[in-house]
């Protein structure tokens, strides 16, 4: 059986070093490793408009942001068809068809959306969209024949629905979907990285992300007065590492080299940490380091993101091939899915 990777973002805003270590990173050492048959990278506008569909402008000037991310942290068209959801009609046939395999407490019941809700203060007044985008996740899995789904640890619930989904289809119509499974970063500070301020999820609409676009300025400024212990108020006292977002950060970024390269006096990571604990250490000196870490990460990422908006007509047109790949892709599955439920009257 062929190895098929699908995985994607929603386009609401540019993407950020937690979208960096918890997917992107994985992601293109995944499409160079060549063990996968097939790539695909979606931007999902259909599911971004579940809870912004008052402002499509959004979402549409944000699918040439998000490409520009990816072509930046070095997605290569030429290994992985990057493509644009709402452009693949199977999507819409498959997700009809899976929304009668799902029970109203089942879809009320997923984590991941309670928490959207919650977040989003939907109330009573969750749009039917919103709540069934997990559904149209499932087609947007399946259509591709994925076998594994490079995403975050919040992703975790969503997969889980799609192997429900494939699951009963199955049982009901026969062997048809292929059983996806989820591919969790294998570094444990990646799973979820926290925002500047120490909340536990860094996102746009709590202004504490570090953007790959931002510049190098941009990068220090959030970095020397990000949120650490509250209780390490001197240099002498002694620190918790455990939770502190820069250390977490450090966790997520700082690669042997990048200590021996700029940090005088410690031979690794553990190192830094242990005398942060002793005390005598202060948050300054670490931020320091971590800017380090982070500027070496993110500049050539930001520069290669910066030539590739020189030339945005060659952008659209890698979104236009690889959304026409797509779309043959996941056609070849909705006639199978057809064939199978027996919804197949002219042929
Ligand atoms: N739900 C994902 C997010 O919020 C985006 C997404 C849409 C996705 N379809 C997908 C991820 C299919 C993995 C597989 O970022």
């Amino acid at each position: 059986m062929s190895k098929i990777i699908l995985t994607g973002d929603r386009p609401t805003g540019r993407l950020h070093i937690g979208h960096y270590v918890g997917s992107l990173r994985n992601r293109v050492t995944l499409q160079n490793s060549g063990e996968y048959d097939e790539v695909y990278i979606m931007l999902a506008d259909v599911q971004a408009l579940t809870d912004n569909f008052d402002n499509p402008e959004k979402i549409r000037d944000n699918i040439l942001e998000v490409a520009l991310d990816y072509l930046a942290v070095g997605l290569d068209p030429a290994k992985s068809h990057i493509l644009i959801q709402s452009q693949i009609e199977a999507l819409y046939e498959l997700t009809v068809y899976y929304l009668n395999l799902v029970s109203l407490a089942r879809a009320e019941r997923n984590p991941t959306v309670k928490a959207e809700i919650n977040l989003r203060g939907f109330g009573s007044s969750i749009p039917l969209g919103f709540l069934c985008y997990p559904v149209s996740q499932a087609a947007d899995i399946t259509a591709f024949d994925a076998t594994t789904v490079p995403a975050g640890e919040d992703q975790a619930p969503m997969l889980e629905q799609t192997q429900e989904i494939v699951q009963r289809f199955n049982n009901i119509y026969g062997e048809t979907l292929v059983m996806p499974k989820i591919l969790l970063p294998d570094n444990k500070a990646s799973l979820r990285l926290p925002g500047t301020d120490g909340q536990n999820k860094m996102s746009k609409s709590l202004g504490n992300c570090i953007f790959l676009s931002d510049s190098s300025k941009e990068i220090k400024t959030k970095v020397m007065s990000m949120y650490t212990d509250p209780n390490h108020l001197r240099v002498e006292d002694p620190g918790t590492v455990e939770g502190n977002p820069v250390f977490t950060y450090l966790d997520a970024f700082c690669a042997q080299e990048m200590v021996d390269e700029y940090l005088e006096g410690y031979e690794t990571l553990d190192d830094l940490k242990d005398h942060y604990r002793r005390g005598g250490l202060g948050d300054v000196k670490v931020k320091k380091f971590l800017n380090n870490v982070l500027q070496e990460t993110l500049t050539p990422i930001r520069e290669r993101r910066e030539d590739y908006a020189q030339n945005m007509d060659y952008v659209k047109d890698v979104l236009k091939k690889g959304t026409e790949a797509a779309q043959e892709k996941a056609s070849g599955t909705v006639a199978r899915v057809k064939e199978n439920m027996r919804v197949n009257y002219f042929a």
